[in-house]
């Protein structure tokens, strides 16, 4: 059996971390595509020297030809602007989009069968732009966002409770942007609903900061956004893709009436296997969480309709 190939589409800050993360997994062949020149070349080279320390026998490439990405079985894209303080994710919207466009139009071309996993913020729009301009299934166009938030949310709660955060599952619903609904009745810890272990007040604090994290971390770095922990949760994606692991992670997922939404991305839980978003789980919603939802898809819905006029002008 020939070794996967898995191409990175941006080799900056959390697509050099991706590489190393993938090459150290032997998840397969590393491709890192950008366009700048000889950066996806020097990070590969730099991880390929690396490898015997790991361990790891698979190869790595940087390339500025697109023909390289050829054939891949996984896309993860990162190519496009990152945050700097003082912007929200949608501040993004315009340039990205052309960047989103440009890519997904090469991978159609390219990679047609590949799972194609966006992490290019405002990321709800733009999973949803990149599965319209490639007309790829829905089940394999996902966006990464929920498995972030939800390990934010859960290594906040372990840091208070001076646990394992290995023992805490979260499931934060919704846009990935400032209206994401962090579901404290569902976080636990080590089985105990984290309601018996933390009082309302600090809870509300936590899912509070879960929230803002992104523009915690951007505020701190200055020059850019989080890459580390985005970097983690794409490639456990990935690798739940690539090893049929039929993980329940929350991902960005386009909705076809589940949750009273249908035609446009936001954060869900859902089982991801080899055949990509095989199932979206439906848990129960309370009002208040069902409000706090609405109010999520309503900010993602006005990005993507901005999506739909633009790819009618263009
Ligand atoms: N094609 C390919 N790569 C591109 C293109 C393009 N058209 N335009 C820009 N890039 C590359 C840049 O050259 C850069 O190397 O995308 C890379 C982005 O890397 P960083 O600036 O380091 O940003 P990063 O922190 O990796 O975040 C990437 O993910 O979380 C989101 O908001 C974040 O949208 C941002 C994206």
């Amino acid at each position: 059996m020939s070794r996967k190939k898995i191409a990175l589409i941006g080799a900056g800050q959390i697509g050099g971390t991706m590489a190393l993360l993938a090459a150290q997994k032997e998840l397969g062949d590393v491709v890192t595509f950008d366009i700048a020149e000889g950066m996806p070349q020097g990070k590969s080279l730099d991880i390929l020297h690396g490898a015997p320390i790991v361990g790891t026998s698979v190869q790595l490439r940087g390339t500025n030809d697109y023909e390289e990405v050829r054939g891949a079985d996984v896309v993860i894209v990162t190519a496009g602007l990152p945050r700097k303080p003082g912007m929200s994710r949608d501040d993004l919207l315009d340039v990205n989009y052309g960047i989103i466009r440009t890519v997904g139009e090469n991978l159609k071309a390219l990679a047609p069968d590949a799972l194609v996993i966006v992490v290019t913020n405002p990321l709800d729009a733009m999973v949803y732009a990149m599965q319209k301009i490639t007309g790829f299934d829905a089940t394999r166009v996902i966006g990464m966002a929920g498995v972030l938030d939800s390990s934010r949310f859960s290594s906040l709660i372990a840091q208070e409770l001076g646990v394992s955060a290995a023992d805490v599952t979260t499931l934060v619903m919704g846009g990935h942007g400032d209206t994401m609904v962090p579901l404290i009745r569902y976080a636990t810890a080590g089985g105990i609903p984290i309601t018996q272990l933390l009082d309302k007040e600090r809870l509300e604090a936590i899912s509070q900061r879960t929230a803002q994290s992104g523009g915690e971390i951007v505020g701190l770095l200055k020059t850019g956004s989080a890459f580390y922990s985005p970097a983690l949760s794409a490639i456990k994606m990935a690798e739940a893709y690539l090893r049929d692991q039929k993980r329940i992670v929350t991902c960005a997922a386009k909705l076809k009436g589940e949750y009273g939404v249908s035609g446009v991305y936001a954060g869900v839980p859902v089982v991801l296997g080899a055949k990509g978003v095989e199932r979206i789980i439906e848990v129960e919603l309370d009002a208040s969480e069902q409000a706090a939802f609405d109010k999520s898809i309503a900010a993602v819905k006005e990005l993507t309709e901005w999506v739909d006029k633009k790819s009618v002008s263009v």
